[in-house]
């Protein structure tokens, strides 16, 4: 059996997770995917030898101090290529990407929320401290209602104004603290009438959880 290449961390925190890979000789990581984009910067020259998948093999040079990068997703076994020379390199990833994920599945649930009329399921994707700026309102914000019964109370409301409802045509995107979602809502209203119309809604985060709703949708004239 192989020696396993030892990683010791040196720095994990919410946008940075530094690991110095060290590996005796002929010594491997074991099979991984990388789930975030990385630098390696190698600490010693040396070769890697990189088992794919699929079954090849390739080398890689290293030298110390010159980096290279890498994105996510990335699957292989690396194995120190020299039986003679231990090998070292710095891997830093950057992990804020992982909220930025956890953020937009939130914004993806809350939309199946939507679909699903569970007000239970909406509520669950909402920040302890929350709010919901409505698109219609006497405000420049529409109508704010804040707080989780005020916003749980809301979005029943929307829930009744329409005997049919469907947001299709989702889409999603995180920049930084803030989230978009556009959509084209369908639906019905108590009055029978048919309401088809694009929207957006733009959003502030707590953690993973969505702080604010702010709606905006078109009024056809
Ligand atoms: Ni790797």
């Amino acid at each position: 059996m192989k020696a396993t290449a030892e990683p010791v961390v040196h720095i994990d925190d919410d946008r940075f997770k530094v690991t110095e890979w060290r590996f005796a000789p002929g010594a491997e990581t074991g099979w991984h995917r990388h789930g975030h984009d990385y630098v390696i910067v190698p600490l010693t020259d040396g070769t890697l030898a990189l088992d794919h998948p699929g079954g090849t093999r390739t080398e890689a040079r290293l030298t110390q101090g010159v980096p290279y990068s890498r994105r996510t997703g990335v699957e292989h076994n690396v194995t120190n290529g020299s039986d003679t020379a231990p090998l070292a390199f710095l891997e830093v990833e950057v992990v804020d990407d992982a909220l930025a994920r956890r953020r937009k599945a939130t914004m993806e649930r809350l939309a199946a929320a939507f679909n699903a009329r569970d007000l239970d399921a909406l509520m669950a994707c909402m920040a302890a401290d929350c709010a919901f700026h409505a698109s219609a309102g006497p405000d420049a914000e529409g109508t704010r209602h804040i707080g989780r019964d005020a916003v749980r109370a809301a979005y029943a409301a929307v829930f009744d104004g329409f005997t049919q409802s469907e947001w299709g045509e989702a889409r999603h995107i995180v920049d930084g603290d803030a989230g978009l979602s556009f959509w084209r809502l369908r639906a019905t209203d108590r009055a029978g009438r048919k309401l088809d119309v694009r929207g957006c809604d733009i959003f502030a985060f707590d953690g993973d959880l969505i702080a604010l709703k702010d709606s905006y949708r078109k009024a056809r004239v």
